[in-house]
């Protein structure tokens, strides 16, 4: 099997030589951009890993890798509009720049252009990779619908938190690999286990977000710090808070929910201290390492050689180590 660096600049080399400019540029530009802006790339990554990991053929998983980046990309086109974020990727969000209709169309774009890239993959494969993917495409919409409806509720949860997550985040990095898998004719029972290596990741991986949105560096993360605070979003971060805190820090996150007038860094830095003084922090950090624990174990139990195991061990591990 290749190394993480090796695919990582096969996919590199896959990017850089697909175009995805054409007219009007009004509609193509925000896709550019987007695009050139690269992010971390890791579920295309994770479609080469999962067909690499069942000795498939590369270069036949490249159109499902580029397929399932343009559709993680536009997920955060949309995404961004709903979550009224101002930053992506360290830049200005795509409907900031240009505008909403332009975000939700070139979104819609990148959607299309994502089934065109995914019709290309091997026929044989063709209609179990297809039914995956619009699979998930729904679950992921479903999962984003859950996750405003929670702005709007006072009372989420865990569960229920950890069930929208799954559905908005983990599904992807589990569709991903398992993507991966059915190109390089996995058996089923191989393809569940590495979806659920994948789903669990990807849980990790949410829970991580949610963290570093509060926690985070702005000029690492990418993103506007605190963001998730300014939402009302029912974060892991923000239901723990509420179940562990005592009457007064309790009081005093629903002062900062409930005040209209309160500007953003007070309620941000509020907030945050709230989360501080319960060591909100080290609780949610022990949450990711449940699911990735879980992961490793799942990953232990899949029918390939050692050494493959370990590259996806160690994937994992930087993935959730890293602080952006
Ligand atoms: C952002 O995904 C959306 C989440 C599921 C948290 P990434 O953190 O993978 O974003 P990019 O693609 O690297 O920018
Ligand atoms: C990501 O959730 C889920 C999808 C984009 C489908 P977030 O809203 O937390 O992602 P970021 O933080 O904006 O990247
Ligand atoms: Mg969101
Ligand atoms: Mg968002
Ligand atoms: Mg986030």
């Amino acid at each position: 099997m290749h190394s993480i660096s090796e695919l990582q600049s096969i996919l590199k080399n896959t990017f850089d030589s697909a175009s995805f400019s054409q007219n009007p540029p009004e509609l193509y530009d925000p896709i550019t951009y987007t695009l050139n802006l690269g992010g971390k790339r890791i579920r295309p990554l994770l479609v080469l890993t999962g067909c690499d990991l069942f000795h498939g053929n590369l270069e036949k998983a490249k159109p499902a890798a580029i397929a399932i980046e343009l559709f993680h990309n536009f997920t955060l086109l949309h995404d961004d509009i709903m979550d009224r974020a101002p930053l992506r990727r360290g830049k200005e969000t795509v409907y900031k720049k240009w505008n909403t209709n332009v975000a939700i169309l070139s979104g819609d774009t990148m959607f299309a252009l994502a089934c065109d890239y995914l019709s290309r993959v091997d026929p044989e494969v063709l209609p179990l990779a297809l039914s995956e993917f619009t699979k998930t495409a729904r679950l992921v919409c479903e999962g984003q619908q859950y996750d405003m409806n929670f702005e709007a509720r006072k009372l989420v949860s865990i569960s229920e938190y950890l069930e929208m997550i799954r559905l908005k985040t983990a599904v992807l990095i589990g569709c991903s690999l398992r993507l991966g898998a059915i190109l390089a004719k996995a058996p089923a029972t191989e393809t569940e286990k590495i979806y659920s290596f994948g789903e669990n990741i990807g849980m990790a991986f949410q829970l991580q977000d949610d963290l570093l949105d509060v926690f985070g560096d702005e000029q690492k993360f990418g993103k506007e710090i605190g963001g998730d605070i300014l939402s009302a979003k029912k974060t892991f971060l923000l239901l723990k808070a509420y179940e562990l805190a005592p009457e007064s820090e309790r009081s005093e996150l629903d002062d900062c929910f409930s005040d209209p007038d309160l500007l953003p860094e007070a309620k941000i830095e509020r907030v945050k201290n709230v989360y501080l003084s319960l060591n909100i922090s080290q609780i949610t950090k022990e949450e990711i390492g449940k699911h990735f624990t879980r992961a490793l174990q799942i990953c232990g139990n899949l029918n390939a050689d050692p050494e493959s195991r370990k590259v996806l061990e160690v994937f994992a591990n930087d993935l959730l180590k890293r602080d952006f």
